[in-house]
């Protein structure tokens, strides 16, 4: 199968073939508008259910200048023998559709919830009972700076959630280093709407959405145990968390903000310096200095996580913020990230560290 697009001219080592499957969905378009800029990558299918038959310029109007813009959207179950597919179809779908793929030898990396978590946690924390549970157990969790070692070798990658990427890049070295107590950990998060997706619920028109702040899921949010069980994996060290996420009127952006318990002479200084001595060199996180505040706009359209780390002398706790564009380091960008380990590129191929401001 030709490529659909390439640039001509950028030379790449080696080139590998992929697909997204849920190319006309919100984290699909960003994939592929991703995936444009990379010299290794062939992009040779684009898949979606009701959109099939659609061109991608016609679902993704940012898209329709480029040279497949024109390329019509592929029915799902017409993939062809894919090295790379990148699955962003709702829950369920992905563990229903990735065996196949598996089977064929393809190497997956699932942007949904579906191979985040041990088979039994789905039934309560997603409502549907898993159909691959083999393939849970073998699923590395894709989250590139804590996993990296395993993303290399991995068939299946399940690339994390929007709101555990900070929370978990941000908690993981301090909980490491004895600097907060597990007992106790209380997360806050805050979404813009795309992070819903595209399908229109009445939470997320304009009219109920814009002036409001609104908490939502509590306290059955499916990520509480993703970050549960990703600071378990990376740390060792079970934790139990309250998590509580909030819908605000923005298109783009996730803040976390996480309390613990401070411990191991843990002060601001203490935090700052663990967390930068842990990504010191790690072109996608950045550390932020004393007095400086995490901020979902300056990290839009960036694949880069922002953290900020605080001890309150007064009351003993410690305040980790985090901040990630939910579509780029919460989503696609870290799925290029993975596939980028996995077939060998420089990790940053086609991934922009700058973001667009204001
Ligand atoms: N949005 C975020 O910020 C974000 C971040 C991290 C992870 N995720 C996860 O990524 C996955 C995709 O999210 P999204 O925001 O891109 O969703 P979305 O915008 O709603 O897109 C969903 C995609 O899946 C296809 N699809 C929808 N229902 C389907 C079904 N029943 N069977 C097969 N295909 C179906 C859609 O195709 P048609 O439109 O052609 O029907 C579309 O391409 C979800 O699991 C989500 O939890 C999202």
């Amino acid at each position: 199968m030709h490529a659909l697009h390439k640039y001509a001219g950028m030379a790449a080592t080696s080139r590998v073939s992929v697909g997204v499957l849920g190319a006309s969905g919100t984290t699909g378009g960003e994939l592929v508008r991703l995936l444009l800029d990379h010299p290794g990558a062939d992009l040779v299918f684009l898949g979606a259910r009701e959109s099939a038959g659609r061109s991608l310029g016609d679902v993704h109007p940012h898209l329709a200048a480029w040279p497949l813009g024109g390329v019509e959207l592929s029915p799902l179950d017409d993939a062809p023998s894919l090295d790379v597919a990148f699955l962003s179809l709702p829950h369920g779908e992905s563990a229903r559709r990735a065996p196949e793929l598996l089977d064929s030898g393809a190497r997956v990396i699932d942007l949904a919830g579906d191979f985040r978590l041990p088979p039994q946690a789905y039934p309560h924390w997603y409502g549907f009972d898993h159909p691959a549970s083999s393939w849970t157990e073998k699923a590395v969790y894709g989250l590139t700076e804590l996993f990296r070692e395993q993303i290399l070798g991995a068939q299946l990658v399940a690339n994390p959630g929007c709101f555990p990427t900070p929370v978990v890049v941000g908690l993981a070295p301090l909980l490491r280093e004895g600097l907060i107590e597990p007992g106790r950990l209380v997360v806050d998060g805050k979404t813009g709407l795309s992070g819903a997706g595209r399908t229109l619920t009445e939470a997320t028109t304009y009219t109920s959405s814009e002036e409001s702040v609104r908490p939502y899921r509590v306290p059955l949010h499916q990520h509480t145990p993703e970050i549960e069980h990703a600071l378990a994996l990376s740390t060792g060290i079970e934790v139990r968390a309250s998590f509580v996420p909030h819908l605000v009127p923005a298109v783009r952006g996730v803040l976390t903000t996480c309390y613990a318990e401070a411990a191991g002479g843990a002060t601001t200084d203490v935090l700052t310096n663990a967390l930068a001595d842990a990504y010191a060199g790690e072109p996608f996180v950045r550390v932020l200095p004393l007095g400086a505040m995490a901020d979902t706009k300056r990290v839009r359209a960036s694949n880069v996580v922002e953290l900020q780390a605080t001890v309150d002398e007064r009351t003993g706790t410690a305040i980790v913020i985090g901040a990630v564009d939910n579509l780029v380091k919460g989503a696609a960008g870290q799925a290029i990230q993975n596939l980028n380990v996995m077939a060998g590129f420089d990790e940053t191929t086609a991934l922009p560290a700058m973001g667009v401001y204001p």
